[in-house]
């Protein structure tokens, strides 16, 4: 879990290849829903443009589908992001006989938030954010793009949604005795360690 902008799709990228772990950013399933021009697609794009959330419903029947797909361990990147959907989620691990093992919370600052998302732009080959602000091309030759809510305007708009909508979810783990706090205001490298260190124990 964690705000816009606080590097949940960096570190589940390294905890995938260091795991072995299935990496389920929804974020990233919906807008390849949206790229292929799905009925599904077509339905969210204005929502997640504006910064504004998924229906629930839809969220939760698209997850359980994943989630049954796999017998793999999953990093859920995005996951649940309202307290009906972690119910729902609870829900459908006893009903697939799966469990959660840590509820990890990547902590940022908004200011740092704002800073990181107005300069972000991915690779339309391999999805992953430039390195620099002024490199023409990404590092495997891929063509550069900003994400159309990583406007200004909804950036600030995501950030009111993840107060109002996300950040009950983290009551609802509090007292779960599986949710960790973690300073992402750190480099990469560092919120990666104190993520495995999280890891280790619950291995
Ligand atoms: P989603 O794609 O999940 O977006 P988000 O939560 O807003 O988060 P981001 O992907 O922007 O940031 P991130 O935390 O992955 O950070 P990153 O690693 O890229 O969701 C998009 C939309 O889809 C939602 O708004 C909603 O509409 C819809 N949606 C998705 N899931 C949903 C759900 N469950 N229910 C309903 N709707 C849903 O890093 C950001 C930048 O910072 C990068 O440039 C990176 O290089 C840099 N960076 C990362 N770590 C560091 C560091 N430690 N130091 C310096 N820079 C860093
Ligand atoms: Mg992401």
């Amino acid at each position: 879990m964690g705000c816009p902008g606080a590097g949940k799709g960096t570190q589940s990228a390294k905890l995938k290849e260091t795991w072995g772990l299935k990496h389920i950013s929804t974020g990233d399933v919906l807008r390849g829903e949206m790229a292929a021009g799905t009925q599904i697609g077509k339905q969210v794009a204005a929502l997640i443009n504006h910064g504004n959330l998924v229906p629930d419903e839809l969220m939760i029947a698209m997850l359980e589908n994943i989630i049954a797909s796999t017998d793999q361990g999953i990093i859920l990147d995005g996951f649940p992001r309202t307290v009906a959907q972690a119910q729902a989620l609870d829900a459908m691990m006893s009903r697939l006989g799966r469990e959660i093992s840590a509820v990890v919370m990547i902590d940022l600052p908004e200011a740092e938030v704002v800073k990181r998302l107005s300069t972000r732009r991915l690779c339309k080959k391999c999805g992953k954010p430039a390195a620099t602000t002024t490199q023409p091309t990404c590092e495997c030759g891929g063509e550069l793009y900003v994400r159309a809510d990583d406007a200004p305007e909804s950036v600030k708009h995501r950030l009111e949604v993840y107060r109002a909508q996300t950040l009950p979810v983290k009551n609802f783990y509090a007292n779960s005795g599986k949710y960790v706090e973690i300073n992402g205001n750190q480099t990469p490298q560092q919120v990666f360690e104190d993520i495995c260190k999280v890891l280790k124990k619950v291995k």
